[in-house]
């Protein structure tokens, strides 16, 4: 049942990946139809990303007050009504309405989808489930990269697949009940023992599952009724806070969009003479892209949240570095250096840095703030990959391709001494365990099960 969920929810992010890059693929055709400005091509690409942001902020109070099902079918909804206006676009400031109207559901999607999984979730493999939402957003790039490869000749098609996605997830959701933590915050203990009962395959009077159950409705009831702007930003929930905005803070300016949307232009300034050559080595990346994050899942609740993000910062700040110096010296044969480190980038970020800020930023905040976190985590987010998108272009122009690479390098290398700082162990934890540590005061790193937070060698010795 619980894959099913995960399944479903990662339709949403499925549409995220896809939205965001079917635009990739269309906008010559555009170009030629609607013989648009380039302010008008900025716009178009700009509103989803610009319609996110203002769905996370919305999306953060939304989903305390109507819960996590009410918003995933309202922004299923927009998903397949927003994909339709696109494909029946008369103009360009059409194609900008619907791709806000397209971004507004991401920005929701993006923060309820995670959380829906992550309240679902056995502990245990808690990050494993909540990655299939950042497998679903490689898929839905890659997806996007194909799509606009197969149907060439008419962005409507292109523009129109995306409305069975968006149908997809509303039928799933229908079927699907709310998360018991919701349920009993909301004062609903009954259904919520039902909801969880179902989640993990046992009747609803199985005394196995009464632990779990009796955590959940003592952190519900403690929390029901606080939960404003003030408790989140107070001295309990900073350290959640500071995680949840640090974290997508550095995913973003490790440079990851810049690549995405920028690839083809890369490639052909590293020196790929042809676009069709330029265009196999793009599919190349989404397929990295999608393949490493299959392996970011298999080492999530094994290795740990630290160590995963440790490595993926560290080999992500050697990885840049190494396009730097092949932007910068521009020789020949540091071409080949250049592409190898583009790839060892690309999966360094989908094995730890693209899932982790997912997968913590639904695990760190207290029940009662844990909406308005998310939503500040997901407006961090959105408007750091507006800037890096934006900025792209300007910098290379005044850096070159070598100065900004060394500046997300450097960002990753900054990464790593904020995770050695200030980020948790919470593999394995349950999300009532990680809030009473937080209600401690103990220093938040310092949370961690022993097996996770100890050395790979003697955790293994100690395991049963
Ligand atoms: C990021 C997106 C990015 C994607 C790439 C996500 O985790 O938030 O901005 O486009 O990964 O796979």
């Amino acid at each position: 049942m619980i894959y099913f969920v995960a399944a479903v929810a990662g339709i949403a992010g499925f549409l995220f990946g896809f939205d965001e890059g079917v635009i990739a693929g269309a906008l010559h055709l555009l170009k030629v139809q609607f013989s648009i400005t380039p302010v008008e091509e900025g716009m178009m690409t700009a509103a989803v990303p610009f319609g996110a942001l203002f769905g996370a902020l919305v999306a953060g109070r939304a989903v305390s007050r109507y819960g996590r099902r009410a918003m995933l079918l309202f922004a299923a909804g927009l998903f397949a009504l927003g994909a339709l206006f696109a494909a029946l676009a008369i103009g360009a400031w059409m194609l900008t309405l619907a791709r806000l109207v397209l971004g507004f559901a991401i920005g929701i999607a993006g923060l309820v989808a995670p959380l829906y999984i992550s309240e679902s979730a056995p502990a245990q493999k808690r990050g494993m489930l909540v990655s299939i939402y950042q497998l679903a957003i490689t898929l839905g790039i890659l997806g996007a990269y194909l799509v606009g490869f197969a149907f060439d000749d008419s962005w409507r098609t292109m523009f129109s697949i995306g409305i069975i996605p968006g149908l997809a997830l509303f039928a799933g959701m229908m079927v699907l009940r709310d998360t018991p933590r919701w349920l009993a915050l909301k004062g609903r203990p009954e259904e919520a023992r039902v909801a969880m009962a179902k989640l993990r395959g046992v009747p609803a009077d199985d005394p196995r599952l009464a632990e779990e159950f009796e955590e959940i409705e003592e952190t519900a009831e403690s929390d029901a009724g606080h939960g404003g702007w003030a408790e989140l930003f107070a001295p309990m929930a900073r350290p959640a806070l500071i995680v949840g905005i640090g974290l997508f803070f550095l995913q973003q300016l490790s440079g990851i969009n810049a690549v995405i949307y920028y690839a083809p232009a890369v490639f052909k300034e590293a020196g790929f003479g042809d676009a069709s050559t330029q265009i196999l080595a793009t599919v190349g990346v989404g397929i990295v892209n999608v393949l490493m994050t299959l392996v970011g899942m298999a080492l999530i609740d094994r290795i740990g949240r630290r160590k995963l993000l440790l490595g993926g910062f560290f080999f992500a700040a050697l990885a840049l570095g190494m396009i730097a110096i092949g932007a910068v010296t521009g020789a020949q044969a540091l071409d080949v250096v250049a592409f190898v480190g583009l790839l060892v980038y690309i999966a360094a970020f989908a094995a730890s840095i693209g899932p982790l800020p997912w997968v913590m930023m639904s695990e760190v905040f207290p029940l009662n703030v844990r909406g308005l976190g998310m939503s500040v985590a997901s407006i961090t987010n959105w408007g750091f990959n507006f800037i890096v998108v934006f900025s792209f272009p300007v910098l290379v122009s005044t850096i070159g391709l070598g100065g900004v690479f060394a500046i997300y390098s450097i960002v990753c290398a900054l990464g790593i001494a904020f995770t050695f700082w200030y980020v948790p162990e919470t593999n394995g934890v349950a999300l009532e365990d990680i809030e009473e540590h937080l209600r401690s005061g103990k220093p938040f790193r310092q949370l961690g099960n022993t097996a996770a937070a100890m050395p790979a060698g003697l955790a293994g010795a100690v395991r049963p």
